[in-house]
């Protein structure tokens, strides 16, 4: 059974009507950067409980998540009404894989994210432990609209922060913008436009892969990448070039 805290809100940012980031003080355990809490509140007199990534590095004092309002969702709608002052039930104890320590050695390490699932590689690049192993790293957000871009200035003081170490990169799939690559994922690989607008190229030789978010992306994107790129699934049992998390 979970342990439970009580998590008190500190701060909610509203990026969009539908995107919108939680800042939290809860007396939670050490998290490694990639995992994920459960969130829950009491509906209706049931606890209704839902998983989410941290977007801060373990080291910060405060909590942050992001999120979308799904409207026909269940929690996700009653996330969205949260105050500052209000109390929200945290997991004590993290959980999940998808962290650096599970990724083997590569030249190229490209980090895939489709909408709220930014978070956890926000994380990870905050708290900047074992990325020096490394060379190159790619962090590539895809939004619907470049509105929903909600960290694209956290991208670039990453950018900033890394130099030549990482690249950044946005994709919209619903508008054409100066600034993003329009398109899905998938597709973008399999033209070369995404590896042409990075500088990079995604091979089982130099790279591996971490895909996060809409589960149709991920599975669509790992399957390009096997036809394609002759990569594979990554298992402890057998090293391979892809680690994914499904959102959904
Ligand atoms: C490991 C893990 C980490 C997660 N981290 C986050 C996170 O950091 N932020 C976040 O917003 N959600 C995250 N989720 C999804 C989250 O747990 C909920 O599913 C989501 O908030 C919807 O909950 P709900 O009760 O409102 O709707 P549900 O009734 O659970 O809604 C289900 C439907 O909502 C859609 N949906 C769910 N999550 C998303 C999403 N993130 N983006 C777009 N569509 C979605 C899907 O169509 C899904 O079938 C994560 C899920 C997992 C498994
Ligand atoms: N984001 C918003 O502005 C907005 C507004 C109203 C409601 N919502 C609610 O939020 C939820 C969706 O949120 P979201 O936009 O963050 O997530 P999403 O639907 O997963 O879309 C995020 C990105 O992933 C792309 N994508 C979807 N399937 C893909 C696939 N198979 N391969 C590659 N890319 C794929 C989308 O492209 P496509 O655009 O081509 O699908 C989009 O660019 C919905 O449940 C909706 O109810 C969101």
């Amino acid at each position: 059974m979970a342990e439970w805290v009580t998590g008190k809100v500190i701060q909610v940012e509203h990026w969009t009507e539908n995107l919108f980031s939680v800042r939290l003080h809860a007396p939670i355990d050490p998290f490694t950067a990639g995992q994920f809490a459960k969130l829950a509140l009491e509906i209706n007199g049931e606890r209704v409980q839902r998983a989410y990534s941290y977007v801060n590095a373990p080291s910060d004092n405060s909590l942050e998540f992001y999120l979308v309002d799904v409207p026909e969702g269940k929690l996700s709608p009653r996330l969205h009404q949260l105050q500052p002052g209000d109390d929200v039930m945290v997991t004590k104890e993290a959980a999940g894989f998808f962290v650096l320590e599970e990724i083997p050695p590569c030249e190229t390490l490209w980090m895939l994210a489709t909408g709220t699932a930014i978070g956890p590689y926000l994380s990870i690049l905050q708290e900047g432990k074992d990325v020096a192993r490394f060379k190159n790293i790619v962090l590539v957000h895809a939004a619907r609209f470049a509105r929903d871009l909600s960290y694209l200035p956290l991208m670039q003081q990453l950018q900033q922060h890394y130099g030549d170490k990482l690249r950044i990169q946005t994709v919209v799939s619903r508008e054409q913008t100066a600034e993003a690559l329009t398109g899905r994922v998938p597709a973008l690989i399999s033209n070369g436009m995404l590896e042409n607008a990075v500088g990079l190229s995604i091979d089982a030789q130099t790279s591996h892969v971490m895909l996060c978010g809409n589960p149709q992306m991920v599975r669509d994107t790992q399957q390009l990448l096997k036809d394609e790129r002759q990569m594979s699934k990554h298992l402890r049992r057998r090293p391979g070039h892809i680690t994914s998390e499904h959102y959904w």
